[in-house]
């Protein structure tokens, strides 16, 4: 049997049937990092009443783990990916804290493995039809594309398309209200995701209500 074979053969096929799951809960998943660790259960909380179900957040801050732990906590119905993901270790961190998903901003071999084995499923991010078809050869068929403007955007969603039809992505970086909507009539898109819900000056401003109504903005303007 050849190695592809048998890493192929490790992915259990529903690994994709629960992404899609997730990710059909919303079209926009906002991208959280969190800087105060009072700030998480009110942001998050603010996302979910406007509708965002599928939250992001990213492990770039020093109490990112704890409020996973507490958004987890408050608000039982949301599905929580971890972020920024690096290293199995990180990995590791986010199957701890009972995540809904893993997301990578890009993929070593390491954390390609890792997935593999984790209960948790991973969406890795990829740039390249290279990176994608490492991710193939392991069985992954969803992916975030990251950075999505900087790497083509949807010309290189639709040329993917012609290689790897099959595959589904989540792009990110550099998407926001205006350009979310081009990307999601694409056949292979299945979600956006965007730090453009989560402004640094309404998080510092404890605007809730703001960041809900821009929440509510991107539910109801991209609802499936
Ligand atoms: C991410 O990690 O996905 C990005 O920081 C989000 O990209 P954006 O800030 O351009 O939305």
């Amino acid at each position: 049997m050849t190695v592809e074979k048998s890493i192929d053969k490790q992915l259990p096929s529903t690994r994709t049937t629960e992404l899609d799951s997730i990710c059909l809960k919303a079209e926009v998943i906002p991208v959280l990092a969190v800087q105060r660790i009072e700030d998480a259960v009110p942001l998050a909380r603010a996302l979910f009443e406007g509708g965002l179900t599928v939250l992001e957040i990213t492990l770039r801050t020093d109490c990112a783990l704890e409020a996973i732990r507490r958004i987890n906590e408050a608000l039982p119905h949301a599905s929580i990916g971890v972020g920024t993901v690096l290293t199995p270790a990180q990995y590791r961190q986010a199957e701890e804290v009972n995540a809904d998903f893993v997301v990578t901003p890009g993929t070593t071999e390491a954390l390609y493995r890792y997935g593999v084995t984790s209960p948790v499923p991973m969406l890795p991010g990829v740039a390249t039809v290279s990176e994608l078809m490492t991710g193939w050869q392991y069985g992954y068929r969803r992916f975030k594309f990251f950075p999505a403007e900087a790497s083509g955007g949807i010309k290189a969603l639709k040329a993917f398309a012609g290689p790897i039809p099959e595959a589904r992505f989540c792009p990110t970086g550099g998407i926001g209200i205006n350009n979310a909507e081009d990307y999601l009539a694409l056949k292979n898109v299945m979600c956006v995701g965007g730090s453009w819900l989560t402004p640094k000056s309404l998080i510092d401003a404890e605007d809730w209500d703001a960041i809900r109504s821009l929440a509510r903005e991107a539910a109801e303007r991209f609802h499936h």
